[in-house]
């Protein structure tokens, strides 16, 4: 194993897309950010500067960060964050996991622009459980705004408005040649007759889920999430934000110009498409003026691709790479998601939007929780998270306008360690329809299943996937639906759980989880780094 040393400068640059040049947030003036390139086993380093005017943290989404929550990166949840003229060093080990995860600004909505992939090759003398691609490529897909985020989020979250959509989605930071001024902001990638690729695709968006195609060529899914799956051949990919999919590519078709593209699979509240972003596959030897063409996306909205894209997602489940699934659960959890209007005086109509679990809307605390919990402070956070919601009620029947009293809390849910835990999410019709992708920090887990429609205690537990599941650390909740998930509890800290979609992030849709440490010497959290930022 080897130590791998990155610096991160936090600076503001000025980035012109869509003909409107702006400043905006980046690592080291690059956007997206640069790459970590690790092999499984590694120690990585990585020293973060901010000379940026606004306080910063970098969480490395999808690290299990074993005992070591301190480098996470999550602000107020494991570490205060970096302000201005400081810095703070993450140190943590690549352990047990190999493939595509991507980091990202864990503040506000930094993250739109601060954010990048992390590679993490198979350990010497292991190789992938799929042919040898004769080349990698990263790509990342975003969002690209006219105006500044910081505006935009406190515009949908204090004002109580819906926020501006963003005004194109990219492939690499680029928006490709639908858009205006975009001919040079165009991602190319050059392909030979007969080879393969293997394209990691993250999706960096901050508010929508996304499908991604290339035109004339199927791909084959080998891994989400940075775990292997079983392969499976589609013309289109479903990513949501936060989740990573690795995928094949044979150059099979007559050579020419093919568009990759994506766009959003919901667009809440409103499904619209003006934003498609496009890159470009090309085959050598072959000219520019060759038209492109676009491929075929299955319609926004489209349920149907989704479940059925959804349900092929198999962990690959071999003796090298076997899926350990818990076979019983010691707690179950039942939460809801689901919308409530708050009252807000300064608001423009009075009220505001807030979302929740369980009812609770989670409120921000002023320092790290896991600094709370580790130093025995009291009055940050409570453990009193409730393990289902207040009243049972036809979820998916109520009428949108239907509104459960929502209450705000600092509110976690205590899990001893190595218990197994398994959570039903239950999407509510609640003032909106719209399907959330939650995301754990510090672990993976499995998928047992999914379906639209109220969860039935009984029949649907019956149908769940106890052999293959597939395992990850963000999975969808259907809109009107809900889905299963189980993980074992041995990594002590407090661990964040939200929705990936920013907008409903900063309405409260967020929890975390306590768990304890073990008996164990080396079952305990490891101590705080010297450097850890002060609030
Ligand atoms: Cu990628 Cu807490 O997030």
């Amino acid at each position: 194993a080897a130590i791998k040393k990155y610096q991160f400068d936090i600076k503001v640059k000025n980035v012109s897309r869509l003909c409107h040049a702006k400043p905006i947030v980046t690592v080291n003036g690059r956007f997206p950010g640069p790459t970590i390139y690790v092999i499984e086993g590694d120690r990585v380093i990585v020293n973060v500067t901010n000379h940026a005017q606004y306080n910063i943290s970098i969480h490395w989404h999808g690290l299990k960060q074993y005992r070591n929550g301190w480098a996470d990166g999550p602000a107020y949840i494991t570490q205060c964050p970096i302000q201005t003229g400081n810095s703070y060093t993450y140190d943590f080990n690549v352990t047990g996991q190999r493939g595509t995860l991507w980091w990202h600004a864990h503040i506000l909505w930094l993250r739109a622009t601060v954010y990048g992939a992390i590679v993490i090759m198979p350990k010497q003398g292991t190789s992938y459980p799929f042919p040898r691609p004769s080349m990698e490529v990263n790509i990342l897909l975003g969002e690209w705004w006219h105006t500044d985020v910081e505006e935009v989020e406190k515009q949908g979250i204090s004002m109580g408005l819906p926020p501006n959509m963003s005004n194109a989605h990219t492939i690499n930071g680029k928006p490709g040649p639908l858009f205006p001024c975009s001919e040079k902001h165009t991602f190319a990638m050059q392909v030979e007759s007969g080879k393969t690729y293997l394209l990691r695709i993250i999706n960096a968006a901050l508010n929508d889920e996304l499908f991604f195609s290339i035109s004339g060529h199927n791909m084959t899914v080998v891994e989400v999430d940075a775990v292997y799956t079983k392969p499976f051949t589609t013309p289109s990919v479903l990513i949501a934000p936060g989740q990573t999919t690795n995928v094949l590519v044979q150059a099979n078709q007559i050579p020419g110009r093919y568009f990759m593209a994506t766009r959003p699979f919901i667009d809440a509240p409103i499904p619209v498409d003006n934003k498609t972003a496009t890159g470009i596959l090309q085959y050598k030897g072959i000219p520019n003026t060759v038209l492109p063409l676009l491929p075929q996306l299955p319609a926004p909205n489209d349920t149907e691709f989704a479940m059925s894209y959804v349900r092929k997602l198999r962990s690959l489940n071999t003796p090298q790479f076997p899926a350990n699934v818990p076979i019983k659960a010691d707690r179950k959890l039942f939460y809801t998601v689901g919308f409530a209007k708050d009252s807000c005086p300064t608001c423009v109509n009075g009220t505001r939007i807030l979302a929740s679990l369980n009812n609770i809307s989670f409120v921000m605390p002023q320092i790290g929780l896991l600094q709370a919990h580790y130093f025995n402070k009291t009055g940050v956070f409570k453990t009193d998270f409730p393990d289902k919601p207040p009243t049972p009620f036809n979820y998916t029947g109520a009428p949108l306008t239907a509104s459960l009293r929502t209450v705000h809390g600092t509110r976690l849910s205590r899990i001893p360690f190595n218990s197994t835990v398994e959570l039903v999410l239950q999407d509510t019709n609640l003032l909106t329809v719209e399907s959330h992708p939650f995301h754990l920090h510090g672990y993976n887990f499995f998928v047992l299943g999914t379906g639209i429609g109220n969860f039935d205690p009984v029949k649907d537990p019956a149908k769940y996937n106890l052999v293959d599941p597939i395992e990850r650390n963000t999975v969808g909740v259907p809109t009107g639906g809900w889905t299963a998930i189980r993980f074992r509890a041995d990594n002590p800290g407090v661990w964040f759980f939200h929705c990936h979609l920013e907008l409903h992030t900063g309405w409260g849709l967020k929890t975390a989880f306590l768990v304890e440490d073990g008996p164990g010497q080396d079952q305990s959290i490891l101590p705080p780094p010297n450097d850890l930022p002060p609030c």
